[in-house]
């Protein structure tokens, strides 16, 4: 592999991912300070992941702005594909959706594609993905979304809700476009070739503009859904896309449930798990021995702890910066950086697991009882 070169599909991630020039090859916008400025206004503050440039790519997120301003509104979509237990990584763009929701009042949709990774991999049997699917819910669930204003649902029960605009909207996508667009082949079978419609499918909940938080990996789907929406007389639909939170051992790829376990931190688990990956596997940006820290310094920019840190367990700026500064300095020793780390995942994890308890007795309101959820069972789309 030449040194620069990187993969982002849907199904794949690996290399060193130069953002911008991903950015450019996908032809999407950047999110630059008047935009920052824009949402910060609105929404009263900033979410770190957009203060700190996790987020950093978007589509049509200024007509979204717009919309809410002319009191039109919009709505939000995202989803999970579930084959195992989820990891960190999975939550990123959930925890960002959460936080969006609650600055705009939207209306949430979230699809869990119990149909995709079945097509996806052939050593997958339906029971143990169904048993992964409600695992999946009850991690999603335990987010913290409103459960008024929330419809988590499964395609393969909700598709009788929507067979008819997932024909009309399958129609509309040639096998040239998924081949194209997916890398599909001759050997691709026809159900992972239909799959990326009832993705897009969504996006048509409402006759309002549709925004999507995801990574950037899922990026190929909307294009597909932008070409052919309006033909459809929907909307294109908006999306917002991060980084990925980067695997254990290093900033290259992304977290991922296909690569090995000491890759990522599953929210299954337990303390002492979390201390023997972070310890043994947490790629750091350190000296060699503890003189040499203490003269040179570390590196931030490649060290793994310091970047989940500033991704996702330190939401405070001043306290990012003194690690920083301290790190740069010497002053902090990789242990101690990795010793930070592992009390916030531990802690971060210990409130999932509570949340997750208390989910079991929501999942019924965001699937079927809460106040979306029983308007999505009462309509049909076509
Ligand atoms: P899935 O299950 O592969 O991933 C779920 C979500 O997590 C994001 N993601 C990550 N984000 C940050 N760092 C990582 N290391 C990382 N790994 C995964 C993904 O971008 C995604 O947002 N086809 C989808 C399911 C889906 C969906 C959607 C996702 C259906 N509709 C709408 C987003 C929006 C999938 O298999 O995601």
């Amino acid at each position: 592999m030449a040194e620069d070169s990187f993969t982002v599909t849907p199904w794949e991630v690996s290399g060193k991912i130069d953002y911008d020039k991903l950015r450019r090859d996908f032809g999407t916008g950047a999110i630059d300070d008047g935009m920052r400025e824009r949402m910060k206004k609105i929404c009263g503050s900033l979410h770190p992941m957009l203060s700190r440039g996790f987020f950093f790519s978007q589509r049509d997120l200024k007509l979204v702005l717009d919309d809410h301003e002319a009191g039109k509104g919009f709505f939000l979509y995202t989803g999970r594909g579930p084959s195992k237990a989820m990891h960190i990584g999975h939550l990123v763009p959930l925890i960002f959706t959460r936080w969006l929701q609650e600055k705009f009042k939207a209306d949430l949709y979230i699809e869990i594609t119990d149909d995709e990774k079945y097509l996806f991999k052939r050593e997958y049997q339906w029971e143990e993905l169904q048993a992964a699917t409600r695992d999946n819910i009850l991690d999603i669930a335990a987010v913290g979304f409103d459960p008024e204003r929330t419809f988590i649902f499964k395609d393969s029960e909700y598709v009788k809700n929507v067979y008819p605009l997932l024909l009309r909207t399958s129609r509309k996508i040639t096998h040239s476009t998924v081949k194209a667009v997916f890398g599909f082949d001759e050997s691709t079978n026809i159900g992972l070739s239909f799959y990326p419609a009832y993705q897009a499918v969504p996006t048509f909940f409402e006759k309002r503009r549709c925004l999507i938080p995801c990574a950037i990996d899922q990026d190929p789907y909307w294009r597909v859904q932008r070409d052919i929406a309006e033909s459809l007389g929907f909307m294109k639909t908006a999306a917002i896309h991060s980084k990925f939170l980067p695997p254990l051992q290093g900033v290259e790829g992304k977290m991922s449930s296909s690569a090995g376990l000491e890759t990522s931190i599953l929210l299954t688990d337990d303390e002492k798990t979390v201390k023997n990956k972070v310890n043994k596997y947490a790629f750091s940006g350190g000296q060699p021995t503890v003189e040499e820290h203490r003269k040179l310094g570390g590196n931030p920019d490649i060290d793994v702890p310091y970047q989940w840190l500033s991704i996702l367990f330190e939401p405070e700026d001043k306290k990012l910066k003194q690690i920083h500064d301290d790190y740069r300095a010497g002053k902090l020793l990789t242990g101690e950086l990795k010793a930070i780390l592992i009390e916030r995942i531990n802690s971060f994890l210990k409130e999932h697991r509570e949340r997750r308890k208390k989910a079991e007795k929501e999942i019924d309101s965001f699937m079927y009882k809460g106040k979306l959820a029983k308007e999505m069972w009462g309509r049909t789309y076509y």
